[in-house]
């Protein structure tokens, strides 16, 4: 389709010319078929799915378990066996380190992760290693804040047994060419697992091709709700892993003692799951398919060029990362000489602009790069060419409210 933006726009409740969203990186605005499908639900289907045997519990059932068929057709899972719901990609992760991790790595053995992760893809990894007394080892960005194929392949050393990283920095917006880490982890004899909670809602993202071991992202990044997550496994993987977390539903048969778990993706969803949620992912990614992935990675790779290039020629501004707009993947994390990002938000919130302030949940990262915090912009495909002018004005304004002659 062309891409009307003023059409999509009005697709958007909370999307409109008074306020300038670009906080998307932390959550996306949600269109009304989203919120149409979390209603209907309720209005139409909800029961207790799984357990009932009456038609109302069939059709949340079924709502439940076409979301899994959409979000592998998506990622191009080869089942939807291979998808597990959670909440969100941290309780992903969490589940990985806590059932394959914890099952499989000890004395001697590495995880490598990137310094630029977000905490999720590295509290997890901090507490598999204290427990099973193996190291938690990082690979730096390089000054244009990368991670080479060279670079991966020097960190691999034969005691790495576990890769955890992202596809795209939720700080920097770099793009990791996961394929290749792929390969040389496999070779390696390692497994590796992909945090693609800042990818799946911006670029074609395919299991299949990046021959990933798990892949994890969250619904509400990609404009369904908050509150659903997806883990893809592969299958050999996920069928070897203990459960998550126990109770109803992803049973087998319970005796006084013991007891016997069902089949995978079940065996991980333990208790009454998030139908409303799954229905909601389901609308969100018949919305983005409606208007293409690749179109949307267009639109987005232009907002971000202009974004990027209007944001370098304000003074006292320094852009983190890549010094190329095609590395950063609508993620643009500045500093304003001088100022707090804290001040810069506030300043930025009286004018409008939506921006978020502070470490971005990745510590490690920001003392990598030598800074405190820092203020991130961040662009969806809902973004104009006037917003992006707004927020550029917004920067430019800020060190003069903040009393500096220039
Ligand atoms: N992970 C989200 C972010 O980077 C919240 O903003």
């Amino acid at each position: 389709m062309s891409f009307d933006v003023n059409a999509i726009r009005k697709d958007f409740p909370l999307i409109n010319d008074e306020v300038a969203y670009l906080d998307n990186a932390a959550t996306t605005q949600k269109p009304e078929c989203v919120i149409k499908a979390i209603s209907d639900y309720y209005r139409t289907s909800n029961a207790n799915p799984m357990r009932g045997l009456y038609k109302l519990s069939v059709a949340a059932t079924d709502a439940y378990e076409n979301a899994r068929s959409k979000v592998a057709t998506f990622i191009n899972a080869a089942d939807p066996s291979n998808i597990v719901f959670t909440r969100n990609a941290t309780e992903s992760i969490n589940l990985v380190a806590e059932t394959y991790a914890m099952a499989n790595l000890g004395e001697g053995d590495s995880i490598l992760i990137s310094i630029a992760e977000h905490h999720s893809n590295l509290l997890p990894w901090q507490k598999v290693a204290a427990a099973k007394g193996c190291k938690l080892k990082y690979i730096d960005t390089d000054e244009n804040g990368k991670i080479t194929v060279d670079a991966f392949k020097a960190a691999m050393t034969p005691d790495i047994k576990f890769v955890s990283i992202n596809q795209i920095s939720n700080v920097l917006g770099t793009l990791n060419p996961v394929k290749e880490f792929s390969k040389i982890a496999h070779d390696n004899g390692a497994k590796i697992l992909i945090d693609a909670s800042q990818s799946v809602p911006h670029i074609k993202v395919d299991v299949a091709d990046i021959d990933c071991d798990f892949l994890v992202f969250s619904g509400h990044k990609i404009y369904a709700p908050m509150g659903i997550g997806a883990l893809y496994g592969k299958k050999e993987l996920l069928e070897a892993m203990p459960p998550f977390l126990r109770g109803g539903e992803m049973i087998d048969y319970v005796t006084r003692d013991s007891a016997t778990f069902t089949e995978v993706p079940h065996k991980f969803e333990a208790g009454t799951v998030n139908v409303e949620g799954a229905a909601g992912l389901t609308a969100a990614l018949d919305y983005v398919d409606s208007i293409g992935i690749d179109e949307i990675a267009k639109r987005e790779e232009y907002l971000t060029k202009i974004a990027f290039e209007k944001l370098s020629s304000v003074p006292h501004v320094k852009i983190l990362g890549s010094s190329d707009y095609i590395d950063h993947h609508g993620i643009l994390t500045f500093v304003i000489e001088g100022v707090h990002p804290h001040d810069i938000a506030y300043i930025m919130d009286s004018d409008d602009v939506c921006v978020r302030a502070g470490h971005h949940c990745a510590q490690p990262l920001m003392k990598h790069l030598g800074v405190m915090s820092t203020t991130r912009a961040s662009i969806s495909f809902y973004n104009t060419e006037d917003e992006i002018d707004r927020f550029v004005r917004s920067v430019a304004g800020i060190r003069s409210k903040m009393g500096y002659a220039e």
